[in-house]
């Protein structure tokens, strides 16, 4: 059956639930889009001069953390098969495609003086491909895979970082900016440094947390603000584009109504999103943060806040640094108010000091841990509203993970359609969500948990060297939705 056939076949067989639905017309103007990663989907990892990054390295050289040893080392071969994604992309009828850009296929060293011109053709031509089809591109410059050369000096807690990505950033805007009007400079801050610099479950793997993970945060936001401000003043006037970062958190609801849990809640918050966000959005780092790492720092025995301080002119080069708010949402957690721990190691979780928990009773995804919350973006959503004035933002990522290979994924049609309609809700609130992009186009590699954890509205056969193909039943919801603006089969003005 060709795509198309199989799309309206499974269109038919979805039976929309419209009960608690929210049943008013996206705006007309709202941006549905799909997302991916380079190391998740690329492959073609050492191909026409590509440059080694930290994830080659760190699944090449300790195979054993990855499940099933899996790698990104073909991933979905989308090097070689752009032109197929883009035709998922037409054929879901989507505004837009996020995807990120290799560092290390452009710049094999990292460093500018070196460019791989390959790499820049591969993304000239995705991105032309995209252009033709009616498709806008929206880039992600940084999606995790630092070149190795940059880490073997230090990676993102080291200061010379900041402008080796600001050079890189200026290479991309002036090679792709002509036709790029949506960019982010970073994918999850909070993941890179925490997950590569304070746990160590991403790569590099390094565990210093409460230290290393600070430091990393620290020049991230510089080079955030770097590169906004050299598009600002070198790029904007000609390409006229939009610049911001994605940011994700999960949605902390206060276990119960106490003043010490609703506290509890809003820490969580300031600590895991606020911590990005606030430089950008407000100015310098939330001052629950300042306050409580500085106070275990000195108890701990050091001399001065394992967080970073900015400067008075630091902070204010960093607030303001955007052109609209991106963010990832998947899921929510119970936060409630716990006793102090005592001073020890320094510690990121022990700095924030909460219990957070997930109910056993809450629907789960694949991940046992990601709970199905679709409550919670709305919730979410209103907060931003609320804590940063009311920004434009794009959802630049939401979607649910399953462990098998199934096509007709009816709980993703469902996942979708509620957590849609929640946004759908949240903009009847008030607030100003411009987009929204699933994760994932296609199933892909998924970091740490390899190709066990599937997230796609496309399945791909990994044991195919072609890497087939196929749309899944929320790949025929996704398309409605993308066209006609409606969640259910028919919708109010
Ligand atoms: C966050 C990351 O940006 C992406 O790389 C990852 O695959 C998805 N969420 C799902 O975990």
């Amino acid at each position: 059956m060709s795509v198309r056939g199989f799309i309206f076949c499974c269109l038919l067989a979805i039976s929309i639930a419209q009960d608690e639905t929210n049943n008013k017309l996206f705006p007309k103007d709202f941006m549905f889009g799909a997302a991916t990663a380079s190391y998740q989907v690329e492959g073609a990892w050492d191909e026409d001069g590509k440059g080694e990054n930290i994830w080659d390295h760190h699944i090449h050289s300790s195979p054993e953390l990855i499940a099933n040893n899996d790698t990104g080392d073909v991933a979905c071969d989308s090097y070689h098969k752009y032109k197929e994604d883009v035709a998922m992309l037409k054929e879901l009828g989507v505004d837009f495609y996020r995807f990120s850009l290799s560092w290390s296929r452009i710049l094999p060293t990292g460093f500018v003086n070196k460019v791989n011109l390959p790499g820049v053709t591969y993304y000239q031509n995705l991105i032309k491909e995209l252009k033709d089809n009616g498709i806008e591109p929206l880039i992600t410059i940084y999606h995790w895979d630092l070149p190795q050369p940059l880490q073997d000096i230090g990676g993102w807690p080291s200061e010379f970082i900041v402008e080796a990505f600001a050079e890189y950033a200026r290479l991309c805007f002036e090679l792709f900016g002509d036709n790029v009007k949506y960019w982010l400079t970073f994918n999850e801050p909070y993941q890179i440094c925490i997950g590569g610099y304070g746990l160590g479950y991403n790569a590099p793997g390094i565990k210093l947390t409460g230290l290393g993970d600070y430091m990393c945060a620290h020049h991230i936001l510089q080079a955030h603000a770097k590169a906004w401000h050299i598009y600002d003043q070198e790029f904007r006037a000609t390409q006229q584009g939009q610049v911001s970062i994605t940011i994700d958190t999960m949605w902390y609801e206060p276990a119960s109504d106490s003043e010490e849990d609703l506290v509890a809640a809003e820490r969580a918050l300031q600590f895991d999103f606020g911590w990005y966000a606030n430089p950008i959005y407000n100015s310098d780092y939330p001052e629950i943060m300042k306050t409580r790492i500085a106070e275990r720092s000195l108890a701990e025995g050091f001399k001065q806040s394992r967080l970073p301080a900015f400067t008075d002119e630091e902070i204010a080069y960093i607030s303001g640094t955007f052109d609209y708010m991106g963010v990832n949402m998947y899921t929510s957690m119970l936060a409630a108010a716990k006793d102090e721990v005592p001073i020890a190691e320094p510690s990121y979780f022990y700095d924030l000091g909460i219990d957070g928990y997930q109910p056993d009773d809450w629907e789960s995804a694949s991940i046992s841990t990601s709970k199905i919350t679709p409550w919670g973006i709305r919730k979410f959503l209103n907060w931003l509203k609320e804590t940063y004035n009311n920004p434009a933002i794009i959802v630049t990522e939401n979607g649910i993970p399953d462990n098998s290979s199934v096509i007709d994924d009816v709980k993703r049609v469902r996942f979708y359609r509620d957590y849609l309609s929640n946004v759908r809700s949240a903009i009847e609130d008030g607030v100003n969500v411009i987009g929204y992009a699933a994760w994932s186009l296609m199933d892909n590699f998924e970091w740490g948990l390899g190709y066990t954890q599937k997230f796609g509205l496309y399945h791909v056969d990994f044991d195919s060297i072609n890497r087939t193909r196929t749309p899944k039943t929320s790949a025929a919801y996704y398309k409605k939705v993308a066209e006609t603006h409606c969640l259910v089969d028919t919708c109010e003005e």
